[in-house]
């Protein structure tokens, strides 16, 4: 009996190569199993074109589900935005795919995992350090990694084997897609100087060609998740699409970000993320109104960690689990409604309100109904400028330079 691998299927060129590819040099047993999270692809045709070159099996796995509840609104309540910019769409369906393929390849007796990524990327390594923690037994191939064939060569061989590939004039882009949003490199945008041509954006209006009309949404949030939208309650996969198109139309989520991937270089990759961005900062606006000074500034460190981590490829580290633990407990009070205006590009939070609000009216006033002690301001004054006066007198008011000058110990020996 052949051995069995278990292929991540994508339908594209590459990972279709890959079943003749593996079946050829390999002699293995190829099932084609798709993943779906929130791609809108025609997975019946995925199914068929797999069977058609050779795949002993294909299936499809929703996806959907798991992804918003494990991953996408976890990230969400963490505000996780890699390099402070890109919200993790493709970073975060990554562990959640190789979870998915180790519990198919168990499930099939398979002994092996193949995945269609290139050896430059970030995605071979999230995929495999996850299939690594998971099922340290399996064997994995990267077919992409080890065939060393240029874009041409494998068009070609996709040819000689009879390989359908899209007769449609084929995107110059690679381009990854799922519920929290697309990703965008190659083409054109290799080159950081280029504005992205504008057939790069396809879930987003141009902010220019947007409505003139304004748009005002309400999201309504219980504990950091967004669970209604202009007060009609909602799933998660369901208000996700709904927002995607709604400010996808007003030109919301564009990012060109030039980032640092794992391996080592610096990439262009364009995002289109209009729910992420909208819900990400919806949902900060209703924090900085639920959540004390400190435990904003301390979850900001923690999200950069988060977003590190996700990025990085470690879903799978106890790590994660402490600081999804943090995250978690800190959504305790995040709950309310957030009124936002989509126009031309940009979101704005216009209004906010929860049941756990800080903010006191009576304490921020100007005018009647002031509860705030003035008087008690003089006191605090005082104690909280001690060290500052105290250090002034000793050292600050001596500087021959005057308060005013910024110089190094160097400068000032000349
Ligand atoms: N740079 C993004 C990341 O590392 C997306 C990678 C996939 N991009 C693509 N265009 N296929 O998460």
């Amino acid at each position: 009996m052949k051995e069995k691998v278990i292929l991540a299927y994508s339908g594209g060129v590459d990972t279709s190569v890959a079943i003749k590819w593996l079946q050829e040099k390999y002699k293995v047993d190829v099932i084609a199993v798709t993943i779906d999270v929130g791609n809108e692809k025609d997975f019946k045709a995925v199914r068929q074109k797999a069977l058609k070159i050779g795949a002993v099996k294909a299936l499809v796995i929703d996806g959907k589900e798991l992804f918003v509840k494990y991953f996408i609104f976890p990230a969400l309540q963490a505000n996780a935005l890699y390099e402070g910019q890109y919200p993790l769409a493709t970073a975060l369906s990554r562990p959640l795919m190789a979870k998915l393929l180790v519990d198919k390849a168990l499930e099939e007796g398979a002994s092996t995992i193949a995945h269609g990524c290139t050896g430059k990327g970030n995605d071979q390594v999230r995929f495999e350090v996850s299939i690594n923690a998971l099922a340290p037994q399996m064997k994995i191939i990267a077919p992409a990694r080890e065939w060393g064939m240029t874009r041409e060569a494998t068009i070609k061989y996709a040819q000689k084997h009879e390989i359908p590939i899209p007769v449609t004039k084929k995107s110059p882009y690679s381009i990854d897609e799922s519920l929290w949003g697309k990703s965008i490199e190659c083409g054109a945008l290799e080159d950081p100087w280029i504005e992205p041509p504008a057939d790069v954006y396809t879930w987003t209006k141009s902010p220019d060609e947007a409505t003139d009309k304004p748009q005002y949404i309400e999201i309504g949030f219980d504990k950091g998740v967004p669970v209604s939208l202009d007060g009609k309650e909602m799933g998660g996969i369901a208000l996700i699409q709904k927002m995607n198109v709604i400010c996808g139309r007003h030109g919301i989520g564009r990012i060109d970000h030039i980032e640092n991937r794992v391996v080592g270089i610096k990439s262009r990759e364009i995002y289109e993320a209009p729910a992420a961005v909208t819900l990400i900062q919806a949902h900060q606006a209703l924090e900085a109104m639920t959540m004390s000074k400190d435990q904003l500034r301390f979850k900001q460190k923690v999200a950069i960690e988060y977003a590190d981590l996700i990025y990085n490829g470690l879903w799978f580290s106890q790590l994660n689990r402490d600081l999804s633990a943090y995250i978690l407990s800190s959504q305790r009070y995040v709950t309310g409604t957030v009124r936002v205006k989509l126009f031309k590009g940009h979101v704005t939070v216009v209004g906010r309100k929860s049941p756990y609000s800080l903010y006191n009216l009576s304490l921020a006033t100007y005018d009647k109904g002031d509860k705030f002690n003035q008087k008690a301001a003089e006191g605090f004054i005082h104690l909280w400028g001690l060290p500052v006066k105290t250090q002034a007198q000793i050292q600050l008011l001596g500087d021959k330079e005057g308060p005013l000058s910024i110089v190094g110990p160097d400068e000032e020996e000349k």
